[in-house]
């Protein structure tokens, strides 16, 4: 069904530049293919802008051979699309019309990215877009492209038409720009030009569009998740909370939000511990380790975490003599205000709306639950406590005052 190929993309003659000029200006006009992806971080990882067409010749039924231009309509639909789980392999999935298929990979190898295998497929029995088609039904075809190796932290320019002939279908790109595995949310200023823009480039000066800015990574209120262990059958702990992790590697300060919809947990309940493992599709986890104190109190007593996100190496940290999170068995902890779980030097876990429970639950509820300080109505008291308490003092300091003057006066007396 499909056949692969390398790519050799030619060069354009010097000759075409102006033609080139032309078709820059003449396809400005045209909607660009543009997309933005973020992982499950919420952090860029890879942004895309390009057009494409494709001719594609097939036989109809009365007139011969035909030749069809397809163009990419601007309401294409970019489902499917991901940066991967494993930080390796990237892909760009474009569906449009009735029945056209446009895939492409970016494969990482060290410190470089190709972009790696193109496919695209079509239906033949889409009478709008292949008229009189005299065998109907679908068509795909692959090819390999990696010989084009972006190194990490630039993006990729072509403005260039690239062509290539695929089987039936010969396909145009042009107007490219794209950086995969974007590093630590932060999009490159550095451009690698292809070997076509290269050769105009030092013949016609091409203004260079404006690169946009990195963004930081939001300090967004992480959205809460419901996170639960079973045992037997029956739920045993449960936790409700949203999650911002604050890293400091090497002097630079990150923070992340765990996003619940893309993270699994699992866990176990025992008489007198329990854990609570966070996980996303990575090997990255956030693990909570509850105890028991007293035979009446439980608490929050350590937390790991290991995440590879931090420029591909790894960032653990671990503390397991934390108390924090106190509150009777057979009760929860609640915490609606943002609060702060310091866990190492370098690694804190800010929780917003969080409310836990580790032992005893019943039919897989919360119990009643214990505040927080920060949540508590008693905070009011604080300001008043610290007046009554000024109060006392000056009055103090006047009856000492009193006291004084008259022990003074006595004195001067019985001289
Ligand atoms: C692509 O989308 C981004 C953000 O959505 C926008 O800033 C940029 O101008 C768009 N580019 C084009 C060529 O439409
Ligand atoms: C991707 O993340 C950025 C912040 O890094 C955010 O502004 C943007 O809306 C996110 N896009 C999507 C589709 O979630
Ligand atoms: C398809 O793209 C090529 C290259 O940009 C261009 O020369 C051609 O005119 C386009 N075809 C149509 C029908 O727009
Ligand atoms: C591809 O083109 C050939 C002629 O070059 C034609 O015979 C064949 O039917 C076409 N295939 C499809 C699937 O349209
Ligand atoms: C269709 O386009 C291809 C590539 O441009 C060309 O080689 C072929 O002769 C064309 N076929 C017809 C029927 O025009
Ligand atoms: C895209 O627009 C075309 C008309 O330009 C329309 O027929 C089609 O239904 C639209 N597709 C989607 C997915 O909105
Ligand atoms: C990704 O690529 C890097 C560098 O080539 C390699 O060290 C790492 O093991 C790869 N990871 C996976 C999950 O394949
Ligand atoms: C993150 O941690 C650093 C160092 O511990 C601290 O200075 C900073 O205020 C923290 N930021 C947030 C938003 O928690
Ligand atoms: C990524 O962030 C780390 C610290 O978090 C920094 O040392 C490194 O230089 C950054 N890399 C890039 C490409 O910005
Ligand atoms: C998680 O999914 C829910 C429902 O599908 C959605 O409303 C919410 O915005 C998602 N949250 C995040 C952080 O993506
Ligand atoms: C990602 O960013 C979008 C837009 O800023 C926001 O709606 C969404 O909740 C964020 N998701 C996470 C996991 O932070
Ligand atoms: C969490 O890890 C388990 C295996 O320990 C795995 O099956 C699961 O898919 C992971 N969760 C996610 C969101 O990938």
């Amino acid at each position: 069904m499909s056949r692969s190929c390398r790519l050799h993309l030619p060069l354009l003659s010097r000759g075409s530049a102006f033609a080139l000029l032309c078709l820059l200006l003449r396809t400005l006009e045209v909607d660009a293919l543009n997309l933005t992806l973020n992982n499950s971080h919420n952090a860029t990882c890879l942004r895309a802008q390009w057009q494409m067409n494709f001719t594609i010749e097939y036989e109809t039924l009365n007139h011969g051979l035909k030749n069809v231009t397809i163009q990419v309509p601007s309401n294409a639909s970019y489902s499917g699309s991901d940066c991967g789980t494993n930080d390796n392999i990237s892909q760009i999935k474009v569906q449009f019309g009735s029945g056209f298929f446009w895939t492409v990979n970016f494969i990482r190898e060290n410190s470089a990215y190709f972009i790696d295998v193109i496919s695209f497929s079509y239906d033949t029995s889409d009478n709008n877009a292949f008229p009189d088609a005299k065998e109907k039904g679908k068509v795909s075809t692959t090819f390999e492209v990696n010989t084009i190796g972006v190194p990490l932290d630039e993006f990729f320019r072509c403005r260039s038409v690239m062509t290539v002939t695929e089987r039936n279908v010969t396909h145009n790109y042009w107007d490219i720009l794209v950086q995969a595995f974007i590093q630590n949310n932060t999009i490159s200023t550095k451009e690698y030009l292809c070997d076509e823009d290269e050769s105009i480039v030092s013949t016609t000066a091409v203004t260079t569009m404006p690169v946009p800015t990195a963004k930081p990574i939001p300090k967004e209120r992480p959205y809460p998740g419901t996170y639960s262990v079973t045992s037997g059958g029956a739920v045993c702990l449960l936790a409700t909370m949203g999650l911002q992790l604050n890293i400091t590697k090497d002097e630079v300060t990150s923070l992340l939000n765990i996003n619940p919809n893309t993270t699994d947990c699992h866990g176990e309940c025992h008489k007198e511990s329990a854990t609570l493992r966070l996980n996303d599709s990575s090997n990255e986890y956030l693990e909570f380790l509850f105890a028991v104190k007293n035979g009446n109190r439980f608490y929050l007593k350590g937390v790991n975490v290991s995440l590879t996100f931090v420029n591909g190496s790894d960032f653990v940290a671990a503390n397991n003599n934390l108390n924090c999170w106190d509150a009777p068995i057979g009760s929860s902890y609640m915490c609606n205000k943002e609060d702060t779980i310091a866990v190492s030097d370098t690694f804190q876990i800010n929780t917003f709306d969080l409310r836990v429970q580790p032992f005893n639950v019943v039919e897989g509820k919360y119990s009643t639950a214990q505040e927080c300080f920060a949540d508590s109505d008693l905070n009011f008291l604080i300001p008043i406590a610290v007046g009554v308490a000024l109060g006392f003092l000056i009055i103090l300091v006047f009856i000492s005052y009193i006291i004084g003057r008259k022990k003074s006066h006595t004195g001067y007396q019985s001289v």
